[in-house]
């Protein structure tokens, strides 16, 4: 009983020891990385979908991109960097309106014109820091 009460503390220890380690290797990532990794997850996701012709999917991201972005775009002060980030909102919308038609041809054009304006804040606003 003994052996295997002391077995089980040291497991108890080992599993503690192994959960905190886990955690402290993963850093925080700060909030404009955390909008930005939803995004190409939804971008992922989206191109799956489209694929797969599963457009009430499609649609459901859409709308959780025109939201985020619309949010966040709202508070950005950089004039560019707010028309961008509105102007994908409002692309991410018309995905949504094309999903609910099933017209995978505007909703890969749509897709294309979402990717120029990430990569043109991208290069124009991110990499100029
Ligand atoms: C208004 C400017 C702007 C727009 C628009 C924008 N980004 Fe970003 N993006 C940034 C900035 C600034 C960073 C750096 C954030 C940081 O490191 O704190 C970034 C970082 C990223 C990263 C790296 C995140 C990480 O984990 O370090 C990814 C991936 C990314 N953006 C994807 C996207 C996608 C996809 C879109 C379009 C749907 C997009 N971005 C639209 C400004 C923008």
């Amino acid at each position: 009983m003994k052996k295997i009460i002391s077995l089980l503390s040291v497991a108890i220890f080992a599993v503690a020891i192994l959960a905190f380690a886990a955690e402290d290797t993963k850093p925080e990532l700060r909030p404009a990385q955390k909008i930005m990794q939803a995004r190409v997850a939804w971008l992922t996701a989206m191109n799956k979908n489209l694929d797969a012709k599963y457009f009430v999917a499609v649609a459901k991201d859409a709308d959780d991109l025109a939201v985020q972005a619309k949010k966040v775009g709202e508070n950005i002060q950089n004039p560019l960097g707010k028309e961008l980030t509105l102007a994908i909102s409002s692309l991410a919308k018309d995905i949504s309106t094309a999903s609910a038609k099933q017209d995978g041809d505007t909703v890969k054009i749509k897709l294309g014109e979402i990717k120029g304006k990430c990569g043109e804040c991208h290069a124009k606003i991110r990499d100029k820091k």
